[in-house]
Formats: structure tokens, C-alpha cells, sequence
């Protein structure tokens, strides 16, 4: 088969969240020679349409509610692999001719150690269920027509993840990635690196190496080290990639504020939902978001007030302009829905996370309420006067660097802000800001239904 080739390749890796149109463009403008998507689960991708986006010439895969989980465009068709969670070689399979022609290849997640995913039998899950990966892969391999990849972690000796490894070979897939930890590692944990080359010795499919941002991965020159000090045919990048996508550029870093305005172009472009633009962006933006155009990101609500912290908003505009034009001549929106109903269409900001917690992207800012009421007490006062019910907030620590994030429970429904904080205190007035302007948008959303 031709078509996607896996050796001597820089590959943006696959991140729930980062991977989104934007960064998969903007990673391969700077040099990358093959990004991955997002995982995406089976279950969700196959209540989705397919849909051709005649406005924004895109492909759109639609939930039923009008939500698009995967985007993607002709610029990329023949560098993206799309990658899937799933614990079941039909529903494997089903995806797959989903959306095997808009996509160079397919992907299963076989090492995130969430939750969410050990739960459902999927991500590292399968680690310990040879049969399963077995079956879901030589399924995969046999029914769909582009190269079948699949992305793990390692095992508690080199002797059972070597094992595993010719396993997967076994299957028929075409590379296998590699990230070089342990289930029960974090990212602060070294990479076993000696792991990674032993696999690589082992099998004849081309290995990606992953887990190097942190510890070997800083610039470009580091992609080669780790390359060979892993003696893999290609390497994979998340978190480098993740905080400053000019990591694959041969010619060096870019300064972020560059990387910024980059990647609010696509992001315009391809109109992107202002909170994922705006988790992408404060990745890319970390070690600033205390400088002003930091802060000014973080209170920004929607993609315009983005643009604009970089001064950006004439390109919204025009960009605007032109989706409208095109709307009108095709008497659809930019969402599919024809003209004549998009009126009614809600655009609710916010987004459920995978524990059923509404998540937004704010961060609270104590000096925006030193004359004015945290946004604490505006629920507290609310909850005095019997507006809403019984509330609770919970909070979790990060042990890697001491953030945290709350979670705000109001007559059953969670709230959170979906960026960790530095104190316990701020973790919880940034959830309380979240709740607060989750509730407005509902509102304002409702009133625009009207
Ligand atoms: C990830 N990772 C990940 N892995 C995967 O197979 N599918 C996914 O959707 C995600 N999502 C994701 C999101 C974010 C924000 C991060 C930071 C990571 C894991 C990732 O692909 C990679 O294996 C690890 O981050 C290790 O590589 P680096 O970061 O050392 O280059």
C-alpha cells in the first residue's frame, strides 16, 4: 500500500484539547512532517455526520446537537492521522470508514491512563489485554484502506513491552509510537528511553519515539539526540510542541508572541470555538500569562476579544465578512445549518468534560475585584437569597508543580475552570467564575433565541 510513510518523520503527537486544526496546521507550517489529531472516542465519533463545510471549506464530523468534534481540510489531508479511543474492533472499525478518506491514516490510543479511559476498557487499558489489541488492530488493518498505527506505553520490563511490541508488528500495523513510561508515570518521571530502543531493535516497523519534551527535547537540534539515543526511525512531540509549535522549525524557536498571532490566523480561519483558541493559546502563552496581554487573554470571551490582545481584530473582521458573504451565497452557516434556522442555533460556550463537569477556560484576576465582589460572593449572595440551591466546592491538587483546580457543585451541576490555578483560594473563585459566566452566556444565548 502506499501513502503514509513512518520512517525518519517529526510528528506533532496526538493531545485532546491542542490537537485541533489550528496547531495541526500551524506544527506543519514550521516543519512537522505529520501531525495527529486529538483522541477521539469510538462511542462519540459515531454519532457524528460527515459533513462537506461548503463555507469554510472544510470536512466536519457534526454531533446531533450541532457540536463538530473533528475538522479537517485539504491543506493536511495527506499528513493527518486520526487518532481514536476505543475497546472494540467493530466500533474500531466503523470509525474508521468514518472517516478514512478525509485522513492520511488511523490511530489507536493505547496509553492514556486517565480515568475516563481505563474505565471504558480503552488507552492503557488494553496494555494488559493482548488478545483485545490483537483483535482491534488486525481488524483495523484488514477493513480500512490507509496505514493503521497505534500509540503505547511501556510495560513494567523491557522483556513484556519487547513482547508486546512484536505483537502489534504482528498485526500488520505500519509504525508503532512508543512513549516511554510507565502507566502510573507522570510527565515529571524520566523517559525510559532504553525501553524505546530495545522495541526499536525488536521489530522491523519503523518505532516513534515519544516522551521527550521535559527532560531531552527543547529544541530542534534535540529532536536528532533523541532520535538516536533512542535508535528509533522517527520522534514524536507533545508537550514541546504543545507550549511553542515553532519547536519543529529547522531554523530555531520563534518567540511566542510570533507563535500567537500564527496560530489566531487558522484559528480565525477555520473559526474555532473561542475556548479551545484560548486553551491553545494560554499553553502557548504559560510562562506570560501574568504580562498583560496574558491577563487580557485570560478574561477574553470570545474569539474577537482574542484577536484583539494582539491587536488582531481587523483580521476577525474581514474574516467575518467573508464567512458571512459566503453564507448568504449558499444559504447555509458556517456550522451547516441552513440560513433559515441558524437564527435559532444556540452557541453555548461552554464545553463538558469527560467527568461531566462544564469547563471554561477563566482564570480569576484578584486585582479586577479589588473595588468589587469576588465572584464567590456574588454566589454566596445569590445562595443567601435563595436564587440557587446547595453548593460545594471540591479541590484537587496537582502534585507535579502544586496547582490547583476546583470543582463547584450547584444543585447537582459542576462547574470548574478548566486552567489550574496556583492557590486553593484562586481555584475556587476561578470556578466560581466559570459558573458565572457559563450562566450568562445561557442567558444570553436564550435571549438571542428569541
Ligand atoms: C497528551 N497525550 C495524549 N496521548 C494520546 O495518545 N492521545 C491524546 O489525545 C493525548 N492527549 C494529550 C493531551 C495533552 C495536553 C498532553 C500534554 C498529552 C500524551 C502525549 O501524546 C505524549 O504521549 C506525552 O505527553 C509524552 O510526550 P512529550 O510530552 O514528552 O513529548
Amino acid at each position: 500500500m502506499s501513502g503514509l510513510q513512518y520512517g525518519n518523520k517529526v510528528i506533532l503527537a496526538p493531545m485532546v484539547r491542542i490537537g485541533t486544526l489550528p496547531t495541526r496546521l500551524l506544527a506543519l507550517d514550521y516543519g512537522a512532517d505529520i501531525v495527529y489529531g486529538e483522541e477521539l472516542i469510538d462511542h462519540r465519533m459515531l454519532q457524528c455526520k460527515r459533513l462537506e463545510n461548503k463555507v469554510l471549506k472544510t470536512v466536519d464530523f457534526v454531533l446531533p446537537d450541532g457540536r463538530c468534534v473533528f475538522r479537517t481540510c485539504d491543506l493536511e489531508k495527506d499528513r493527518v492521522v486520526f487518532q481514536m479511543g476505543t475497546a472494540d474492533p467493530e466500533r474500531a472499525v466503523k470509525t474508521a470508514h468514518l472517516v478514512e478518506k478525509d485522513v492520511a491514516g488511523i490511530d489507536v490510543n493505547m496509553g492514556c491512563p486517565k480515568k475516563f479511559s481505563l474505565d471504558g476498557g480503552m488507552g492503557a487499558a488494553l496494555l494488559s489485554q493482548p488478545e483485545k489489541v490483537y483483535q482491534i488492530l488486525s481488524s483495523l488493518v484488514k477493513a480500512v484502506s490507509k496505514p493503521v498505527t497505534c500509540k503505547i506505553r511501556i510495560l513494567p520490563t523491557i522483556e513484556e513491552t519487547v513482547s508486546l511490541a512484536k505483537m502489534i508488528e504482528s498485526t500488520g500495523v505500519k509504525a508503532l509510537a512508543v512513549h516511554g513510561r510507565l502507566q502510573t508515570e507522570r510527565p515529571f518521571h524520566s523517559v525510559h528511553t532504553d525501553f524505546i530502543k530495545a522495541v526499536a531493535q525488536s521489530v522491523s516497523i519503523p518505532v516513534i519515539a515519544n516522551g521527550g519534551s521535559g527532560d531531552w527535547i527543547k529544541t530542534y537540534e534535540d529532536i536528532e539526540k533523541y532520535k538516536i539515543e533512542t535508535g528509533t526511525a522517527s520522534v514524536m512531540i507533545a508537550r514541546a510542541a504543545e507550549w511553542n509549535p515553532s519547536i519543529f522549525r529547522k531554523e530555531g524557536l520563534l518567540p511566542v508572541d510570533d507563535v500567537a498571532k500564527a496560530y489566531i490566523k487558522y484559528a480565525v480561519r477555520y473559526c474555532s470555538h473561542s475556548i479551545n483558541a484560548k486553551y491553545c493559546l494560554a499553553q502557548i502563552m504559560r510562562e506570560c500569562l501574568e504580562s498583560t496581554k496574558g491577563r487580557q487573554l485570560l478574561s477574553a470571551t470570545s474569539l474577537r476579544q482574542i484577536c484583539a490582545v494582539w491587536g488582531m481584530e481587523d483580521s476577525y473582521d474581514l474574516n467575518e465578512d467573508e464567512v458571512s458573504k459566503r453564507e448568504e451565497e449558499i444559504g447555509v452557516d458556517r456550522e451547516g445549518t441552513p440560513l433559515r434556522s441558524s437564527a435559532k442555533r444556540r452557541r453555548i460556550e461552554a464545553e463538558e468534560n469527560e467527568y461531566g463537569v462544564w469547563e471554561l477556560p477563566v482564570m480569576y484576576n484578584k486585582k479586577e475585584y479589588r473595588s468589587k465582589e469576588t465572584p464567590k460572593g456574588t454566589i454566596n449572595n445569590r445562595a443567601m437569597l435563595r436564587k440557587i440551591g446547595k453548593l460545594t466546592y471540591e479541590t484537587t491538587t496537582r502534585q507535579s508543580d502544586r496547582h490547583f483546580k476546583t470543582v463547584l457543585t450547584i444543585n447537582g451541576e459542576k462547574y470548574s475552570s478548566s486552567l489550574w490555578s496556583k492557590s486553593k483560594k484562586l481555584a475556587e473563585q476561578s470556578a466560581a467564575l466559570a459558573y458565572l459566566q457559563m450562566t450568562k452566556m445561557l442567558e444570553n444565548s436564550a435571549a438571542n433565541d428569541k
